[in-house]
């Protein structure tokens, strides 16, 4: 079986330690050879952006590997929703990534809102060591924080938060089986699957948030498509509304915390 004329440009590049989009250039025999080990892999079913090495997310590149998920497409999706939500932030504003995998959605707001502290959590010790790499390799200044949700956090973040955004695991466990299997063979299952319902960690997530966030902070999530009305329900203590995406699918929570509503 060939590899799509595409895929075998990419490769091709990634081989000769070129850009992806460079005039594609002869291979010698070296590169050829590491070339053909790219192709045998990817025609195994590796996903072409690990063997790629990076994957782009809007303003930023980050290296990718089998120890965090490759940044979705969808995701920049909610960058960009973020971005809009917040609109503005000076030097006294936080954002927090729930659950930053390569720490692509925190860098992307990093470059979005250069005076902002911006923190990213993730409870997986393999994810958060290349997400530092990546800060490394950004020269970025984003906060990396290990351990579960908000618990990561300084208690004296609490009521302060201007912006809370997250990517969370939201397939249920019954529904991994039908993920490709590039995905489920080389992506962790741990970044994908959030219990027997799917809906676990963004309950965790509406259940937390509202003490973390200032009045009138933003939050904002990717969800499953099927998961809509459940999530408008989960997050009925917020001003919030679902967002589709460009087919039309529910696929992302938006809310706003407003007065205080409880005391
Ligand atoms: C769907 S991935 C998203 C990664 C990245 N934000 C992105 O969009 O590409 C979910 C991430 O959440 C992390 N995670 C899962 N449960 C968590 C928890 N309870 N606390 C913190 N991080 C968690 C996983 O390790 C994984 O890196």
């Amino acid at each position: 079986m060939d590899l799509p004329a595409h895929e075998a440009r990419r490769l091709a590049a990634a081989a000769a330690g070129t850009a992806p989009g460079a005039a594609p250039a002869p291979l010698d025999a070296a590169r050829q050879e590491a070339y053909d080990r790219l192709a045998a892999r990817r025609l195994d079913g590796e996903p072409l952006q690990y063997l790629e090495g990076t994957a782009a997310f809007g303003p930023v590149e980050v290296a990718v590997d089998a120890r965090a998920l490759i940044p979705r497409p969808e995701t920049e999706g909610l960058w960009e929703l973020a971005v809009a939500a917040l609109g503005e932030a000076g030097p006294g504003t936080t954002i927090v990534d729930l659950g930053t995998g390569t720490g692509a959605l925190a860098f992307a707001l990093e470059h979005a809102f250069g005076e902002a502290r911006v923190i990213g959590v993730d409870d997986d010790e393999a994810a958060l060591s290349l997400a530092a790499e990546n800060a490394a390799r950004l020269g970025s200044n984003v906060e990396l924080v290990h351990g579960d949700l908000f618990s990561a956090l300084d208690e004296r973040l609490m009521g302060r938060l201007d912006l809370v955004v997250s990517n969370p695991p939201y397939v249920a466990e019954a529904e991994w089986a039908s993920l490709p299997p590039d995905v489920r063979e080389h992506e962790p299952r741990h970044a994908l699957v959030a219990g027997p319902a799917g809906t676990e960690v963004l309950e965790r997530i509406a259940e937390e948030a509202y003490w973390w966030l200032a009045v009138g902070g933003h939050l904002l999530c990717e969800i499953g498509e099927t998961q809509g009305a459940a999530m408008e329900r989960a997050f009925g203590a917020f001003d919030r509304h679902i967002r589709t995406d460009l087919a039309g699918r529910d696929r992302y929570l938006v809310a706003r915390k407003g007065a205080p509503c409880c005391v």
